[in-house]
């Protein structure tokens, strides 16, 4: 039997889309080296929805033993990121045809003394910290029809939640990514290597760049909105898988 791994960082970006895999077929929970892992069925695929936990280190981690306790034909990494652009709002979707790793920077030499500032860091010159996306996934999941807004585009991630507004319009100029978050780029970097197709699929949670309301809030809209185009994508995958 073909597998899709589908994962999320944290409890609130999967429990929507395992209460609705659940009602075609069980869902039992397997831990894996501390790593949970819900395993259950759509058609003739197996589903594997992963709770990789937060963060760079957590999603490699998660990654790599998924990958070799259920060895996936497809993963698909999803969840919430703040954005990146003014233009951005809450709920919108964005399909990371690239993800770039946003902690690969250079800071100036500075004596003791002289402190520290982000706004002087210069991003290291190595081009294998921007990974692609298989293409067919990105074509895809751009074809799903939903209500919301869906663009395609280049993710940010790394262990950092950039909430200065100088900062993060740096970032985006110094490496064009559209949003940002905690794990993809982690995700890309394993299901390139392990050549596994791969995709990854944000929802605008939060904008710094505009400002927030209630946050709490924000998050609960934007996840319940990317799970119900991760259910309709992986609705539509199960066919490409068996054949
Ligand atoms: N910066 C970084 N990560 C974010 N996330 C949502 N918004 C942001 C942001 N502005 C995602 C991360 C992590 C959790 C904090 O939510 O991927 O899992």
């Amino acid at each position: 039997m073909k597998t899709i791994l589908v994962q999320g960082a944290m409890d609130s970006e999967i429990e929507q889309l395992i209460n609705m895999l659940s009602e075609h077929s069980e869902v039992k929970k397997a831990e894996h080296n501390g790593y949970f892992f819900y395993e259950t069925k759509l058609n003739d695929v197996q589903i594997i929805v992963a709770k990789t936990e937060m963060g760079i280190m957590n999603a490699t981690v998660s990654t790599m033993i998924a990958s070799e306790k259920y060895q996936p034909s497809i993963v698909i990494n999803q969840g919430t990121a703040g954005a990146h652009l003014r233009s951005l709002n809450v709920g919108d979707i964005i399909i990371g045809e690239e993800a770039v790793y946003i902690n690969n920077m250079r800071s100036p030499a500075k004596k003791k003394g002289e402190g520290s500032n982000a706004l002087e860091w210069h991003p290291g010159k190595s081009l294998s910290f921007l990974i692609k996306a298989t293409d067919f996934l990105v074509e895809k999941a751009s074809a799903i029809e939903f209500d919301s807004k869906v663009l395609c585009g280049r993710l940010g991630s790394g262990d950092v939640y950039s909430k200065e507004v100088d900062r993060i319009d740096l970032l985006h100029s110094q490496l064009g990514e559209l949003c940002e978050d905690m794990e993809s780029v982690a995700v890309y970097k394993c299901c390139q290597t392990l050549e596994i197709p791969f995709v990854g699929i944000r929802v605008i949670s939060n904008n710094e760049l505009t400002g927030n309301g209630d946050v709490e809030k924000q998050f609960e809209i934007a996840q319940t909105r990317l799970q119900s185009f991760i259910f309709k994508f992986l609705k539509q995958l199960v066919d490409t898988v068996i054949s």
